[in-house]
C-alpha cells in the first residue's frame, strides 16, 4: 500500500474524507491492522504495533496536508466564481430599505395609532441613565447580565434601550406614554446575537392605580399579533428586570421548527422577543415621580425581523450580501 499514491489521487475533500475512513474509520484498513495485533507472538507485538503506529501518524499527516491543499483550491475557486466588476453597468435601480428599518416603522406604527410619541435618546450613554437610575447600582450583579463596551472617558455605549424612560421622566411630567426605537450595544456574538442590534423601548406612566399588568399584557399581545397574525402563539415567562417588578419575558412559537424545537430556539420551541413588567419603584425615586403607576417593555427588533422572514442566522443582517438584500426586499 502506498499511502502518498492513495490519498494523492483523492481529487475533492469528499473522496479525502472518505479516504481518511477507509484507512482509519473504525473499520478502516489500518485500523483493522490494529486489531490483528492480538493475532501475533506477545515477543513480536511491540514491535509490529510501533511500525502501524508510525503508519497511522503518516498517514493522518498526509491527510492534512492534502487537505490544507484542497481547501485552498476551493477557496481560490470561490473567489474566482465571485468576482465583481464594480464599473460593470447595473441597470438595477437598487436600494430598498433595510428589513431593520422597515420593522422598525411597522412597529412605530402600530404604537402611534394608540398615541404613543416617540423619544429617541444618545447611543453614548453615562452610568446613571443605562444603570444606577434603572436601580442597577454598582457591583448590583445583574449588571452581568449586559456585558458592556466602555469607552475611555468612563461612558459606555448605552446597552439597552431603557435610559430613554429616565431621560423622558426627568425632563417630562406624567402621564408618560412613549416608544424609543434605537440601536443598542453588547458585547455578543452567535447565531442570535449580534454586538450592535436594536430595540424599541416602551413605557407608559400615570396616576396611581391607572395602569395596570393587565393592560400591558394586553397591548403586547395585540401587538404581536399585529405583526405576526392572529394565530400567533404567545407566552408570558415570569422573569427579573431590576426595573421592573413584577417582571416577565415575552416568548413566540419558534417559526421555523413549529414549536418542535431546533437550534435557532435553542431546542426549547420558543424564542425571547422582550422584556417588560410594572416599573419598580426604585426608578420612579431616581427620577423624583410621586403617586405613579406604569408598566415599560423593550424589545429586540432583530428577533422579529429573524421572524417576519424567516431569516435563521442574525448575522447575516449585518453582512451586507446584495444576494440576501435582494430577496429580503419588503
Ligand atoms: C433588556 O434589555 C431590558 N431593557 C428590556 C426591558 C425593558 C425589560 C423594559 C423590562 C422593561 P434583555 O437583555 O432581555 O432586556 O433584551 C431585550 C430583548 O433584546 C431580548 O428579548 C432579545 O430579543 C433582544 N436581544 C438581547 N440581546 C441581543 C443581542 N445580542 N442581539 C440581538 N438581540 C438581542
Ligand atoms: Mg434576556
Amino acid at each position: 500500500m502506498n499511502l502518498e499514491e492513495i490519498i494523492g489521487k483523492c481529487g475533492s475533500l469528499k473522496e479525502l474524507e472518505e479516504t481518511r475512513v477507509k484507512l482509519l474509520g473504525k473499520s478502516g484498513e489500518i485500523t483493522q491492522k490494529f486489531k490483528e495485533l492480538k493475532n501475533y507472538p506477545p515477543e513480536e507485538r511491540k514491535e509490529i504495533a510501533k511500525e502501524l503506529n508510525q503508519l497511522k501518524e503518516r498517514a493522518q499527516q498526509l491527510i492534512e496536508e492534502k487537505r490544507k491543499v484542497l481547501e485552498e483550491e476551493l477557496l481560490q475557486k470561490q473567489l474566482e466564481s465571485e468576482k465583481l466588476d464594480v464599473t460593470l453597468y447595473s441597470p438595477r435601480p437598487g436600494g430598498a430599505v433595510h428589513p431593520i428599518s422597515a420593522t422598525i416603522d411597522r412597529i412605530v406604527q402600530f404604537f402611534n395609532s394608540l398615541n404613543f410619541s416617540i423619544e429617541l435618546g444618545p447611543v453614548v450613554e453615562d452610568d446613571f441613565h443605562n444603570f444606577e437610575a434603572l436601580n442597577l447600582p454598582k457591583y448590583h450583579p445583574a449588571r452581568d447580565m449586559q456585558d458592556t463596551f466602555y469607552l475611555k472617558d468612563g461612558n459606555l455605549l448605552r446597552t439597552h434601550t431603557s435610559p430613554v424612560q429616565i431621560h423622558t421622566m426627568l425632563s417630562q411630567k406624567p402621564p408618560i406614554r412613549l416608544i424609543s426605537p434605537g440601536a443598542v450595544f453588547r458585547r455578543d456574538y452567535d447565531l442570535t446575537h449580534t454586538p450592535m442590534f436594536h430595540q424599541v423601548e416602551g413605557l407608559v406612566v400615570d396616576e396611581k392605580g391607572k395602569v395596570s399588568f393587565t393592560n400591558l399584557k394586553f397591548i403586547l399581545e395585540e401587538f404581536l399579533r399585529y405583526l405576526f397574525g392572529s394565530e400567533t402563539k404567545v407566552r408570558f415567562r415570569p422573569s427579573f428586570f431590576p426595573f421592573t417588578e413584577p417582571s416577565a419575558e415575552v416568548d413566540i412559537g419558534c417559526i421555523f421548527c413549529g414549536g418542535k424545537g431546533c437550534r435557532v430556539c435553542k431546542q426549547t420551541g420558543w424564542l425571547e422577543v422582550m422584556g417588560c413588567g410594572m416599573v419598580d419603584e426604585n426608578v420612579f425615586k431616581a427620577v423624583n415621580y410621586e403617586n405613579v403607576s406604569g408598566y415599560a417593555f423593550g424589545m429586540g427588533v432583530e428577533r422579529l425581523v429573524m421572524l417576519l422572514y424567516r431569516i435563521d442566522d442574525l448575522r447575516s443582517m449585518y453582512q451586507g450580501d446584495i444576494r440576501l438584500m435582494e430577496q429580503l426586499k419588503w
